[in-house]
Order: C-alpha cells, then sequence, then structure tokens
C-alpha cells in the first residue's frame, strides 16, 4: 500500500485488522518510560494543512517523532500560500525537499488524491472537505475494540452534522466492515442530499435509538463548513439531538459514548456526559497516535528511505550498534 486516502484503501475487514494489530504493538512502545523507537529513522514525514487543527496533526507529529522520523510541518497561515501559490506548486515544492510522506488536510474533497497524483512520496489523508477522514476512523474502531472486544454485531448510532462530515464517511465505511450496523441520527437538514449506496439506517428520533446501541458517536455542528441556515437554533438541536444527562440514561450499561473532536460542551454533548467513565473521548486521542504509527509504519517502513542523491539510508549494522539499548 502506498497511500492511505480513504478506508476502502485497506481493502476491507482484514486490511483494519492488520492496521489493529499493529496499532498494539505502538500503544506498547506509547506506554514504555522512552516511548521512541528507531523504525523512521532517515524517513521524513511532512504536514501539509490547509484546515484548522489540533489533535490531528499533533498526533502525525508526534507519531512520526516517537518512530524517529523527521518532521516537517506546513501551515496555510505562515506559507506561501498566502502569497498565491497552488496546491500542486506547493506539493512539488515540499517533494523537492525530499520527503517520504505528505499528510495531507484541505478543505476540498479529492485534495489528498490530487497530491498523491504529483508527488512520488506516500499520501496520507488527514481530512478531505466532507469527504473522508481515514485515521480518524482507525482509532475510533481501535477504541472499540478495546472497550467492547469486538464489533461484530455491535449497533453503532452516528448523531449529528452527518452532512458536512468527513468522520461520518470514514467511521460508517470502517465500522460496518468490521460487521457493525450503524443508525444514522440527525434532522433531515444534517443529512446528505443521497444516503444510496451507505449501508445504514436512518433515524430523526434519538430516545428511540439510545437504549439499543453499543456505541453512541457524536458529531459536531460544523458551522464553518454549512453555507445555509440548516437549524432553527442550536438550542433547538441540544433540546432534540444533544446527549444531554438525562438522555444519557437511556444508553445499556455497556454502550460507550465516543467523539472526535473538537467538542462543542453543552450542544451535541452535555459537558458532565463527556467526563462519564462511559465516554472514550480522551482514549479516541492517545489511540490517535498509536494507529497514526502503525500507518505510517505500513506505508514507510517497508521501503528503504532515501536522501537527495536517492541514495539508501537504511540502518548498518554499525549504526545499529550506536543506538542505545533504550529505544531498540
Ligand atoms: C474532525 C475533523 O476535522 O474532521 N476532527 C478531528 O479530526 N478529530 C471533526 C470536526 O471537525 O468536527
Amino acid at each position: 500500500m502506498k497511500h492511505l486516502l480513504s478506508i476502502d484503501d485497506l481493502g476491507g475487514a482484514d486490511g483494519i485488522a492488520e492496521v489493529m494489530k499493529l496499532t498494539d504493538a505502538f500503544v506498547e512502545v506509547s506506554r514504555r518510560p522512552i516511548p521512541k523507537v528507531p523504525t523512521l529513522r532517515g524517513k521524513t514525514v511532512a504536514s501539509l494543512f490547509y484546515e484548522d487543527s489540533t489533535r490531528t496533526r499533533l498526533s502525525f507529529e508526534t507519531a512520526a517523532k516517537r518512530m524517529s522520523a523527521d518532521v516537517m510541518s506546513f501551515s496555510v497561515g505562515s506559507s506561501s500560500v498566502s502569497k498565491g501559490e497552488s496546491l500542486r506548486d506547493t506539493a512539488l515544492t515540499i517533494e523537492a525537499m525530499g520527503v517520504d510522506a505528505i499528510v495531507v488536510r484541505h478543505r476540498s474533497s479529492g485534495a489528498p488524491h490530487r497530491v498523491a497524483s504529483w508527488v512520488g512520496a506516500s499520501v496520507i489523508n488527514a481530512g478531505d472537505g466532507w469527504h473522508e477522514h481515514p485515521t480518524q476512523a482507525l482509532l475510533d474502531v481501535y477504541t472499540v475494540l478495546q472497550r467492547l472486544d469486538t464489533l461484530v454485531g455491535r449497533h453503532v448510532a452516528i448523531v449529528g452534522d452527518i452532512k458536512h462530515s468527513r468522520v461520518a464517511r470514514s467511521n460508517v465505511a470502517a465500522f460496518t466492515a468490521m460487521g457493525a450496523t450503524v443508525t444514522l441520527v440527525a434532522p433531515p437538514t444534517l443529512l446528505p442530499p443521497s444516503l444510496d449506496g451507505w449501508p445504514v439506517e436512518v433515524s430523526h428520533d434519538l430516545d428511540a435509538v439510545l437504549p439499543t446501541v453499543d456505541v453512541v458517536y457524536l458529531l459536531r455542528m460544523q458551522r464553518e463548513r454549512m453555507t445555509e441556515a440548516l437549524l432553527p437554533s442550536l438550542r433547538e438541536y441540544t433540546a432534540t439531538y444533544g446527549l444531554t444527562r438525562p438522555r444519557s440514561r437511556l444508553l445499556g450499561p455497556d454502550a460507550i459514548v465516543m467523539h472526535p473532536g473538537p467538542m462543542n460542551r453543552g450542544v451535541e454533548i452535555a459537558p458532565e456526559v463527556a467526563d462519564l467513565p462511559q465516554s472514550t473521548i480522551t482514549e479516541q486521542v492517545s489511540h490517535g497516535v498509536a494507529v497514526r504509527m502503525a500507518v505510517l509504519f505500513l506505508l514507510l517502513a517497508a521501503r528503504p528511505a532515501t536522501d537527495d542523491t536517492g541514495e539508501t539510508l537504511a540502518m548498518t549494522p554499525e549504526l545499529e550498534a550506536l543506538v542505545p539499548e533504550v529505544v531498540r
């Protein structure tokens, strides 16, 4: 596999399970006193973010550093994009510096696919428009497996602004590939105009769905992606679709509450619900680092690192011997 642009690139349940197995190994590394391995020494990972991000960007950069890769970071605000440079020219400039992977976030669906067609490096989609966010789905699958052992036969409700959500698209693909059934719960204005080909049920009644689910997955109102008024008011949304404390009592004792972040406490989730033991929100973030280590490993570790002359920089036994015992 050269790129990770969508969940389908993993080829279904077996591919996802392979990432989960690798993630176990990197969770173990992340728990060490010195959570670092030399696996990607000599490789360079660049992050190319055209949209704001807190956790996804920090998570990828932490993952790359824990594997001893060099990290290059690019943000639109402080780059030549503000001088009018195109996505293609920016991507080619980064590539010319000699990178092995480019992690791309962009407001347009398909932007990472375009970058992948222009550069020789591996491209990882870190969120493109309303389209996909595959590593988010992988860390969510990992989190469910940690709490509930399996997704087979599990019922997942994804609640909120599905229409504008790349997380919803990737998570529907990943959860259903792993054997779960998915119900989308949202007002009609926040559902995509067509659900043809989505292997999901739809409901507009959260109270009726909650007692039947193993996982309730909440999404933020993505107001920055809304071009029209799709909701009468946020207060009305919360009253009907928010996971309030009383509503959370409708959940079964083993059901879990998930959210990809950033949360708007008091809108889609009550502040105290976010902090319940049933909530996996901080686990999702910490699993995110290990999942991204697994993805970088799959894409990069099998290929030799190169410098800008094309020479292989693979570890020699002499270099190996210099690596302190503790980082092995
Ligand atoms: C999401 C995103 O940017 O797609 N956040 C994330 O990566 N954890 C969801 C969102 O913006 O609401």
